[in-house]
Order: structure tokens, then sequence, then C-alpha cells
């Protein structure tokens, strides 16, 4: 076989391809690496669904109210979705979206927008679209589907809706069959199918799959539909171009909607199917007939029984996300730098604020909840967006603090509640809060949010000043010292995987729980680094409000706090990370592995520790040297080769994997912000280009994850195969690097009293319109590389661009 020229290597290294001006990627074979997903819905109901139609759906709640059933760790990977079977009379049966027939298609094509995701496929003259999205202010997916018969003779087809249901509660569902075989209930009523499985008992909510559009058969029963021993790739109903009419009893409820049309040639059908979770209260569940009252399915139905009530609800949505994203957009030469800034950053954290870390295609949504910590730094990029709800955000977060400064270290979103069996004493979590409050008050100037009562471990009785909760956070740890004068790392900090208080010798139990969750000696010069940025950050929003004593006494603490990091923290040529429970050193010359980490080179610069002594220069150029590889910087060198159980998790993992020296890309957005502190640009730069998807798409084929979204983290150089990453979508990454271009690089920077613009640029970027809307003015900044400094609001000069009563502003700025 003769070598591929170039051209045929990049068409099959190419996936697909962005449309900026749609705000869309487009996928154009269904054959990605991994499934390659998109997220709808931004309020109450969300799903996900796949490049090739694999999700699943649920209100609020991923674990507790899941409304789709899908199988994880499965073969053939990616099963369960909603399900559209296109079948022409005697010819095969196909799927827009590929899945479950894998039926090769003449034409596919896969549109993920911002919050719908469109399918175009061909099949044999006929030609679906299939657009799939969440109406603003109703809990319920749309499925909008037209066929046209693209031919030159009269097709009859048969057109099969179709979804497995689950149980509820996922967990439950997955697990307890003895029970759930029995308990499945389901009611037809034509072009609708409810989902009433344990509505008879203590549930007050039902799901229903309906169309608007006139059926010709149903069925609820899988076994039926599918046949015996039948999978979704070849449904027995669907080959026997019929339906049973099956009603469920026990077992496994589908719900399967069968529509007949005939398509003259060149004539087209649309029928839009709905998803939908309707909830009764308590004492009025039941209709006059002893059947579940339907209320929110009818009105629901009956909106969108016409299809101008759906062109409505996607032009609404639309809007939705153009008032959204008109918040902040920039104007450059650079292409992959206007698409990231004005779309895919700020979609992301739109996608991390809604899910937190809780359900994604890596996150099975039955585990974690809303993090404490994770929620906190995802606010940095949605907070422009959404500032009412990230004020709500806030109050949710700081309500499972406990009395004493701890916290909870995550939350569930159907209760709020704090969530135990994930625990608490991450000692890092604290200072988030106080991260995410000033972040806040900066972006509003909503200074009142101060006073909220807000209560501690949800107890009511206990409320107290938001205020309070941030001196509490402080307070925790300047109490929480240990032999160094540094933090007490508790159950591990921002590394969820350093466990230095664990001493785990029993497999299978969790690093972040089993053990004592704090020891009196070892200790984190990270949070130390937190603790100086955040906490001067703390006194500042003290000062603010007229509290000066304290403030002063606070900005003393950073002080000594910097002085201990300096004589305690630093190694020579690089920040250390911690000192174990022995007090040996971690992330040090004098270690064997893990001799240098990159948080601390990141944080400490960040907090400005050593940037005028020069500690803060070599630390970087250290983390040049050591950490840096093609897909980014790795989080540590040497990789652990061996288990230690005096460090916990991170040793668990095989080197260059996950906490154990991959690239961890959540902070490699730290390293782009210390790069701007030390005023590299071009350092800063090439940072945030290694980990950036808009730059990494042609390496889809190493990367494998979706070039739109920031993925957790990225095999690093030990693991032997680097450059494969995993767990896309919900992480840090999303909002810090958000913050590494807007505010480090290109240097717009809200304030107290108004913007700051501080641009740290690169050689390649020499000038560029940056449109923010701050407080209800439009500020139009254009910077311009001249090699002089200047800023000018309106024609005057001014050291920054105060706040303004104006609805449009324009600022120049030189650099
Ligand atoms: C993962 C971490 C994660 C932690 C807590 C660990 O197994 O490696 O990234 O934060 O679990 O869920
Ligand atoms: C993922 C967690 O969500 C985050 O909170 C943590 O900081 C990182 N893992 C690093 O361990």
């Amino acid at each position: 076989m003769n070598a591929p020229n170039e051209s045929e290597v990049r068409s099959f290294m190419q996936y697909g391809h962005f449309d900026d001006a749609r705000k869309e990627y487009v996928i154009t074979t269904p054959n990605t690496p991994l499934p390659w997903i998109n997220y709808l819905g931004s309020e109450d109901f969300f799903g996900m669904i796949s490049n090739t139609g694999g999700g699943y759906a649920f209100y609020r709640d991923a674990k507790l109210q899941r409304l789709l059933r899908y199988r994880y760790n499965s073969v053939p990977a990616d099963v369960g979705g909603r399900f559209y079977y296109i079948k022409e009379r005697g010819k095969t049966a196909w799927n827009p979206a590929f899945l479950p027939t894998r039926t090769p298609l003449d034409a596919y094509e896969c549109r993920h927008g911002l919050g719908y995701t469109t399918f175009l496929s061909e099949k044999d003259g006929l030609a679906a679209e299939l657009t799939l999205f969440v109406p603003i202010g109703e809990t319920c997916e749309l499925h909008d589907l037209t066929l046209t018969n693209r031919g030159t003779l009269e097709k009859r087809v048969q057109i099969y809706g179709c979804m497995e249901w689950c149980l509820w509660n996922a967990v439950d569902d997955a697990q307890n069959y003895q029970r759930n075989l029995n308990i499945a209930e389901s009611e037809v009523e034509p072009s609708t199918i409810y989902h009433v499985t344990e509505y008879r008992e203590r549930r007050n909510h039902y799901a229903y799959y309906g169309v608007n559009a006139e059926t010709s058969g149903f069925d609820t029963d899988r076994n039926t539909f599918l046949g015996h021993m039948g999978d979704w790739s070849a449904p027995r109903a669907v080959a026997e171009e019929t339906s049973y009419a099956s009603h469920i009893t026990g077992w496994y409820p589908i719900a399967c909607h069968r529509l007949d049309v005939t398509l003259a040639p060149g004539e087209s059908v649309r029928a839009c199917f709905v998803l939908g979770y309707g909830e009764n209260p308590k004492d009025a569940k039941w209709d006059a007939d002893g059947r579940v009252r339907k209320d929110t399915a009818r009105r629901v139905l009956a909106k969108f029984a016409d299809s101008a009530a759906v062109d409505a609800a996607r032009a609404e949505l639309a809007a939705y996300w153009d008032r959204l994203l008109s918040s902040y957009r920039l104007v450059s030469p650079n292409e992959k730098l206007n698409r990231m800034a004005n779309i895919w950053h700020q979609y992301q954290c739109m996608v991390t604020f809604n899910m937190s870390r809780s359900a994604s295609y890596y996150e099975t949504g039955t585990g974690r909840g809303m993090g404490f910590r994770d929620s906190c730094q995802d606010l940095f990029g949605f907070v422009h967006m959404v500032p009412e709800r990230a004020r709500e955000r806030i109050i949710d977060i700081a309500s499972i603090q406990f009395a004493d400064g701890s916290t909870y270290h995550q939350y569930q979103p159907l209760t709020k509640r704090g969530n135990a069996d994930i625990g608490s004493g991450f000692n890092d979590d604290p200072l988030w809060l106080v991260a995410a409050a000033v972040c806040y008050i900066k972006e509003t100037g909503d200074f009142a949010v101060l006073e909220h009562p807000t209560p501690f471990n949800n107890k009511p009785g206990s409320e107290a000043p938001l205020l309070e909760h941030l001196r509490r956070s402080v307070g925790y740890i300047r109490s929480h010292l240990g032999p160094h004068g540094l933090p007490l790392i508790g159950r591990a900090d921002w590394n969820d995987c350093l466990n230095l208080n664990c001493f785990s010798e029993t497999s299978g139990e969790s690093f972040q729980t089993s053990g004592p969750s704090e020891g009196p000696v070892a200790e984190s010069v990270f949070i130390a680094a937190m603790y100086v940025k955040y906490a001067a950050e703390y006194a500042e929003l003290l000062e603010q409000v007229g509290y000066e004593a304290e403030s002063v006494s606070v900005r003393l603490s950073v002080q000594e706090m910097e002085r201990a990091v300096l004589k305690h923290g630093w190694d020579g040529a690089w920040f250390r990370r911690a000192y174990d429970a022995f007090g040996d050193p971690v992330g040090s010359k004098e270690c064997d592995e893990g001799r240098i980490f990159i948080e601390p080179q990141g944080f400490c610069v960040m907090a400005g520790i050593g940037v005028e002594t020069g500690e803060a220069k070599k630390a970087l150029d250290s983390t040049r040297e050591h950490l840096l590889g093609e897909y980014g910087v790795e989080l540590l060198v040497p990789c652990y080769t061996r288990y230690r159980k005096e460090l916990g998790e991170i040793s668990s993992y095989p080197p260059g994997f996950k906490e154990n020296g991959s690239v961890f890309c959540h902070n490699n957005p730290w390293i782009v912000c210390a790069e701007a502190v030390i005023g590299r640009g071009n350092e800063a730069f090439d940072v945030y280009k290694r980990i950036c998807p808009a730059y990494l798409e042609d390496k889809s084929d190493v990367h494998e994850t979706e070039p739109y979204c920031y993925s957790q983290t990225v095999t690093g150089r030990a693991s032997g195969n680097p450059g494969h990453a995993k767990n896309s979508w919900l992480t840090g990454t999303a909002s810090w690097s958000f913050v590494s271009l807007s505010q480090a690089i290109l240097g717009v920077k809200p304030d107290y009293d108004g913007l700051r613009v501080e641009p740290c640029l690169p050689d390649e970027l020499d000038e560029y319109t940056v449109e923010r809307r701050f407080r209800g003015c439009l500020y139009r900044i254009h910077v311009k590389k001249t090699g002089e400094q200047s800023l000018t609001v309106d024609g005057k000069r001014a050291d920054r661009i105060p706040l303004q009563d104006r609805e449009t502003v324009t600022v120049e700025v030189t650099v």
C-alpha cells in the first residue's frame, strides 16, 4: 500500500469542522473516536446527546429524577438514547443519528449548537432533519423531525420514535432488579405514552412521550418491541414493519410511537415528538376517573401541536444564547481565539454551571453532585452571563458550610443538602467561597449579598450574613496551621488525590472519606498560596465595606503566610507542594519521585509570591523545563511508579494518568495567569494554546474527545502514550481557561470601581477589541500594541475604566 499523501491524511484526521457563523460544531462522520456529545437544557430539564443519538434526560437531578436509561461501559458503546428509526417498505431500517442500526448512510451530519443538536442524514432518497432541544421555560425536550422524499417515486415509510424509561432513581434502577422488574407501569393515550412507575405510591411526577401527529401504532414493552433476545440495532417490530400495542406490566418499560406516512416525490412530513416531565401537587395527584392527572403534559403537548410554536421555541432559545454571549465578545484577527472567546469558552462555562461535576459521559450522574470548590471556581466563568443565578449559587454553596468554617464537599442538586457520602475536610474548600464571593461582587457591585442570611449546614435558625461565612472560611485556615505555619491539608486540597492523612491499605476504600480527616502535621503549600491570594482579596473586600481593623489583621496574617511559603515552601528552583504526615517535603528535589508539581508554581505566582524577589520567575522557568509537554503542562514529574500509602490516591494511578502526572488541564490556566503576572505574554499564550480545543482540532485522532470543549485530563509523557484526553466537559478548566484568556491575556478585569485593562500579549497578537457588558454599560475596548502604555475613556486619559452611567462607552488602550 502506498503511503497516503498529505491531504488524504488531513481528511482522515478530520471528523468535522467549526461553523462559527452558526455557532456550531459540525461532525461529518458518526465514526468519531469517542461519542462527541452536547448538552440540552438550561433550567430544570436537561439532556445529553451524542453525535450518534445516545444519551439520556433528567429533571434537575441526574441521579434521583432520571427519565431515560443509559448503559455505562456498554458494548456496543453508547447504548441508551432517543432512537428514531426510518423504515421504507421493504428496505433497510436506518437512523438519522446512525445508531443503533449502524446502517451506512448516504449522507450524515451532526450539528452541535448552543443548547440543541441537529442531525441531517440521507438514505435511499429519503432525507431526515432531526433537531433536539429543550424549550426555554418548559420541562421537556422537543425532537423536531422532518422527512423528505428526495426520490422520483412515491415512498411508503414508517417512522418509529422510541426510548427506554429509567425507573427514576438511576442507582436503584441499575441494581434493585428483584423489585424493579415488577413495578413498571404506563398509560397510553392516542399519540402519548405516560411513564407512571411508582406514581401509585409516593411519587407525584410522571414522564411522557408524545407526538403532534396521528400515530399508527405503539409499544410500551421492551421485550415485545425488540423481540426475544433482540436488541436496539434490529427491533423485531421495525423489521416486521408493525407495532404490537404492548402494554407493559413490570419488566422493561419503553415508549414507542409508529407513524406511517406516504410521501410523493419532493414531499415532506414534519412531526414533533415531546419527551417531558410533569408534576402534580401531592394532594391532587389523581383525576376524577382515578387516573394520573396530566395537566402539564396536556398543556405542553397542546402548545407544541403546531409547528409554528416549535419554530418560535427554537428562536427563543437562539435569542437566549445570544443574550448570554453578548456580555463578552472578542473581535480580533485570530479566528481561533474569537471562536473560543465568543462561543465555546462561554458555552462550556454554562454547562459546568448547570452540571457541576454530576452528569457527563464520564460522570455517571449517580455519584457526584454539585462540588463546593468546583462550583465556586465555575462561577468565575458564568458570573457575567447569569449574575442573579450566580448569587443564588453562592448562597446554596455557603449553606452547606459548617459553623466552624469547614464544609461539606458537595451537595445534591435536588435537595441542596450537603452530601455526607462524599464527606468534608478538604481544607482548600473554604477559601474558594471567598474567591467566588469576591468575583461576584466585583462583577455586579452587589455588596448587599454580604448581608444575605445564610444558614450553616442548612440548619434553620443558624442563619448568619454571608460575610460571616467568608470570615469563618478565612478563620478556619488561619486556625488550622501545621508545624511550618502552613495550612493543614485535611483530606486533600485542590488535588483530591493528595491524601496525606489517609494511609489506606484496604482495597476499594475511598481515599477521600476513609482514615482521619485531618492530621496535625501534613501541610499544603497550595492552600498557603490560596490564602495569600484570597485572604488578601477578603481583606480588600473588608476595606470596601468599612471593616478596617479586621482588614489590617487579615493582611498581617497574609504577610506571615507569604513569609512561611518563602521560607518553607521554596525548594531552590520551584515551590514545594506539601509536607506529608511525617513532616517530609512533597514536590521537592529531595524526593525520588514527584519532585516538582504544577499547582504551587501557578498559584504561588498568581498570589504574587516571589514576584519581586525572583522566585516566581524561577518557578515558572522550572515549570517549562520539567513539566511542559506537547499537550500541556503535566501535573508532576517524575510520576510515582509505586503505591505510597503516605501520599494516597495520587500514587494509585499508573504514571502519566490523572493526578499522577497527566496534563490535568484545570491547572494549566493557572500557569497562563502566572506567566501574565510576571509579564511573559509569549509563554502565557503558548500554554493557553497547548490545551485549547480550537488549536487541537487537527489532533483529534490522538486527543479523541470533543474538539469543541476542554477535557479534564490528557495522558502525560510517562504514560508512554501521551495526548489522549478523557473526561470531557465537566472540568474546572472551562472557567479557568476563559479567565486566563479574557483576563490574564486580553486583560479586561472587573473590579469594585470599574474595569481594569492590563493585557499581557504574545508577539502574535497586536490588536483587538473586547466588547464587555459590565454593570449595565457596554464597553468597547480597543487595544493596540504600540510600545506605550495609555488608556483613554471617550477621549479622556485614565488609569482604569471608571463606572459609567451611559449605555455604551469607547475605550482606547495602548500597550
Ligand atoms: C479522581 C479525582 C476526583 C476524585 C473525587 C478521584 O478518583 O482522580 O479527579 O476529584 O476522585 O471524586
Ligand atoms: C476533579 C474534581 O472535581 C476537582 O474538584 C479536583 O480539584 C480535581 N479533580 C483534582 O483532583
